[in-house]
């Protein structure tokens, strides 16, 4: 077998505890906050995916110091030395995002508050992944930006300019990429920079930018949207940080227990940031028996809540997903479709259009892997219907070269019947390395 396919067998039973790889948005953030703060951060619990690198790279590349000490278990930590935002260096050659869309919107954001020029660039499938929402809002604040394809894709020039002018900006997609990279800017902006989203996304670096002396102003209006405004001119300071453990690398753990007939796994300090945690509530909402253990109590609002999950077999049923519930749960959308297609009479997933432009066509990889195992869904536009019931058999499937494809297709092996295999796996160390070393030590 070529080594750019695995194969996945049926587990009989899968029991265990499994400690998880910081959380991919929270290791970027830390980076790049750390860069544009005068002095010393140390970040601990880092994720140690090929995405984080490429972040890492990026802040070397811009003249900060970057030591990344030796790997935790699945995690890693970094010191970081910068000069502080006025003390950055324009970068000699063109800044390397590799498959991170999360590298390149907010890279953008902060070079866009930056009075130097540089070129974002990445892999096959990061250029064809949209920059013109991140153009729009940074050219309104003063940057100049540029792109191929007329301003659409990547490669992404950005000279930017100090101070930027302050905007009120409604997003016209739900992006926690995009506010990120308009608040980052907005920290070296002449007044109150706000953004309006109609669907409120991860908060991570509102939060973040709280811990490191920032005030940022946010509000979650009734309809589910926020707004979100921070003050220029401020200084951000540096600080050390732990980050919590990745709950978009937890939730392929938590459906395969929930979807295997004799499983208990125990995850440890997961991030349970209520921005980020609709995917346990989704699945509890289908019937999935998941406990959780509070690590860090009634959280201030700044920090990020820890908690210990157990997931055990669950009898699931399906449900109605709400474009709200998408945004909230993006990235595990295709875990859940995996989910979706074991558990008893159908799930609907509506306004799914954005799994479009992420590292591949999502809608388009996981309809292929399911229909391939054996499972029934419907595309109707930006909606999937996933029929349910379906009795797995193992089968050739393809990740796309996207990571949470190779991982959902990996799961899908520990229940379906005989061989699945999947190629290109080794995508999933985009955001999770030992991922494969793990569904061995489960099984065992
Ligand atoms: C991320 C935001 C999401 C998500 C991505 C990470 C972030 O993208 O899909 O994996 O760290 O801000 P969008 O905000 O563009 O949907």
């Amino acid at each position: 077998m070529p080594a750019d396919v695995a194969e996945v067998r049926p587990a009989s039973r899968l029991r265990g505890a499994l400690r998880l790889p910081g959380d991919k948005s929270v290791s970027h953030r830390a980076l790049i906050l750390a860069a544009l703060a005068s002095g010393s951060s140390h970040i601990s619990g880092a994720g140690d995916g090929a995405d984080v690198r490429s972040t890492a790279a990026i802040v070397r590349a811009l003249g900060a110091t970057v030591e990344r000490l030796e790997p935790d278990g699945p995690t890693v930590a970094y010191h970081v030395t910068s000069p502080g935002a006025n003390g950055l260096a324009a970068p000699v050659a063109a800044l390397d995002c590799g498959n991170s869309g999360t590298s390149l919107r907010l890279i953008a954001g902060t070079l866009a508050g930056l009075p130097l020029t540089a070129t974002l660039d990445g892999d096959e499938s990061l250029r064809r992944r949209p920059v013109a929402r991140i153009i729009g809002p940074l050219r309104a604040m003063g940057a100049s930006l540029s792109a191929r394809d007329h301003d659409t894709l990547p490669p992404l020039l950005v000279t930017g300019r100090t101070p930027l002018d302050a905007i009120d900006y409604a997003t016209p997609v739900p992006s926690a990429q995009v506010k990120s990279a308009i608040l980052l800017a907005g920290t070296r902006a002449n007044g109150r920079t706000t953004v309006r989203e109609a669907v409120a996304t991860r908060d991570h670096t509102e939060r973040m930018l709280r811990a490191r002396g920032i005030a940022v102003a946010s509000e979650i209006g009734r309809d589910g949207g926020a707004t979100v405004t921070v003050d220029g001119g401020q200084t951000i300071q540096a600080i050390d940080e732990r980050v919590p453990g990745d709950v978009s690398a937890a939730a392929f753990w938590l459906v395969a227990g929930a979807i295997h007939r004799d499983a208990e796994l125990t995850i440890e300090g997961v991030g349970v940031n209520p921005t980020r945690r609709a995917v346990i509530d989704l699945l509890r909402r289908m019937g999935a028996d998941i406990d959780e253990r509070s690590l860090t109590g009634d959280d201030d609002g700044i920090g990020e809540p820890l908690a210990d999950l157990t997931v055990r077999s669950s009898g699931l049923h399906g449900i109605d997903l709400s474009p709200v519930d998408v945004a909230a749960a993006i990235d595990e959308i295709p875990i859940l479709c995996l989910a979706a297609a074991l558990a008893d009479g159908p799930t609907t997933i509506r306004g799914a259009g954005e799994l479009r432009h992420k590292e591949s066509d999502r809608i388009a990889g996981i309809v292929a892997g399911l229909l391939a195992l054996g499972a029934h869904v419907d595309i109707d536009g930006d909606d999937l219907r996933i029929v349910g019931n379906a009795a797995l058999t193992g089968a050739a499937t393809d990740s796309l070269d996207d990571h949470r494809l190779a991982m959902t297709f990996a799961i899908a092996g520990l229940v379906a019947s005989g061989r699945t295999t999947i190629e290109r796996p080794g995508s999933a160390s985009i955001s999770y390395p030992g991922f494969f070393d793990d569904l061995e030590r489960v099984r065992a």
